[in-house]
């Protein structure tokens, strides 16, 4: 049991299975982007471990493009995206794949997705996301790489936090 600000938190996903799952996702990725050049588009901050883990197990050439997106404030999604830091590099015709911590609403994802349809020509869009809260989400748009199904539950670790803490801890947790 761990304590972050006035919530408690107990192991859910141990290191090991968090570097399973990312390999596991891994072979699956480089399986589709042999030969080709793709641009992994990261939001932080969350996706900071899961990027930075997944990238050095890619076998094709990558370009990163770190964008950050907020949406949730505590344990709350705020059903709106504030644009911290939106996309800098040109894109036009390139393959991109988006890492993500977890996927909730999917509104985070879902407001990336139509940038990206409005402003870029992009030659192919995938998402690759740790952790997907299946029930919340609802399919609201296809989701190619998946690492783990969760219920809906709030969690902090491997890059995920709670008002800004426990995005250092190396394995996830779950609030009790
Ligand atoms: P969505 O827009 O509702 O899909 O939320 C996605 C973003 O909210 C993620 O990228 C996380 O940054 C954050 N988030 C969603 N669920 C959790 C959670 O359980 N713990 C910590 N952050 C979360
Ligand atoms: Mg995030």
């Amino acid at each position: 049991m761990i304590t972050i600000q006035d919530k408690q938190f107990e192991i859910f996903i141990s290191q090991k299975e968090i570097q399973d799952t990312v390999n596991e996702l891994s072979i699956a990725i480089n399986n589709s982007y042999s030969g080709k050049q793709v641009v992994i588009i990261g939001i932080l901050d969350g996706a900071i471990l899961f990027l930075s883990d997944l990238i050095r197990k890619l076998n094709f050439d990558v370009t990163i493009e770190l964008i950050k997106l907020k949406s949730y404030v505590g344990t709350k999604s705020l059903g709106t995206i504030s644009e911290l830091i939106g996309i800098t590099q040109q894109l036009e015709g390139k393959h991109v794949l988006i890492a993500e911590d977890i996927v909730d609403t999917g509104n985070t994802i879902s407001h990336l997705l139509a940038t990206l349809r409005d402003h870029h020509k992009v030659a192919s869009v995938e998402i690759a996301t740790l952790l997907l809260k299946e029930d919340v989400f609802g399919e609201k748009f296809a989701i190619k790489y998946v690492g783990k199904k969760i219920a809906d539950k709030f969690v902090v670790g491997y890059g995920m936090d709670f008002n800004g803490q426990g995005r250092q801890l190396p394995d996830i947790y779950v609030a009790v």
